[in-house]
């Protein structure tokens, strides 16, 4: 990996930072950052980036266990500041009371990384329980939606870090699939469906299928 150059002076909010993040990001000599050949552990990865990227205040967050990034954001950076709490990005409560926690240690957000997300399985729209479809919309779009809600809520009333009417920047991870519809993603709509959910609901189920 190209050495990072970055100014990260400001608090980061990761959602989905439990993963391995053994993948995926790398860094080019013109500082362009890509994901390549990533199959799992994006927000993981995007935590130690910006760590590496000399980023020293974090706010992570996944339902599984934030341990091993936690850990090894101390590696890279023993003086980091690490906020780590496990819960659901789709309970709202949840996430506010983190955002709250972030809120009272840091009083500032400024990077918030949308990471946290499922797949649903590859089946067809009229062959997908409605449940699935339920558990898809209520993490990766709800809880996309209430993150964002919540670090806005954050951003909107601090002054600019750096530059002169940025008060933070929000991103969200999705997936080509949220423009090139594929017939077996119209059930779950899975992660996608972060970027565009009325679109790909709508998309998927009408791509013509070759006949079994
Ligand atoms: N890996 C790829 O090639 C790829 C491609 C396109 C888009 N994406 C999208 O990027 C994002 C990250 O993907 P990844 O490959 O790192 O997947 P991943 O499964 O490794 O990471 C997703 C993380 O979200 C967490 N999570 C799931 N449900 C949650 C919930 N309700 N509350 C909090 N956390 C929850 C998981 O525990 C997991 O750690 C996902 O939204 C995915 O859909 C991934």
């Amino acid at each position: 990996m190209a050495s990072a150059v970055f100014r990260l002076p400001g608090v980061a909010f990761i959602t989905g930072a439990g993963g391995t993040g053994e993948s995926c990001i790398l860094v080019d000599e013109l500082n362009a950052v890509s994901l390549q050949h990533c199959n799992a552990g994006i927000g993981a990865a995007v935590a130690k980036a910006f760590a590496r990227s000399g980023c020293s205040r974090f706010a992570i967050t996944d339902i599984k266990s934030l341990a091993s990034t936690k850990n090894t954001l101390l590696d890279i950076n023993p003086k980091a500041q690490v906020l780590s709490q496990e819960g659901d990005i789709a309970d709202e409560s949840f996430v506010n009371s983190f955002m709250a926690d972030v809120g009272s240690r840091f009083t500032r957000l400024d990077y918030a990384v949308n990471c946290a997300g499922v797949l649903g399985e590859s089946l067809y729209c009229h062959e997908t329980p409605l449940s699935a479809y339920d558990r898809i919309m209520d993490i990766n779009v709800k809880g996309t939606w209430l993150t964002s809600k919540a670090a806005l809520g954050l951003m909107i009333n601090q002054e600019p870090l750096e530059h002169e009417g940025q008060r933070g920047a929000i991103v969200s991870i999705a997936s080509q699939l949220g423009i090139v519809a594929r017939p077996t993603a119209g059930a779950d709509n899975d992660y996608e469906t972060k970027r565009c959910p009325w679109l790909t609901v709508i998309k998927h189920p009408i791509v013509p299928r070759k006949r079994q």
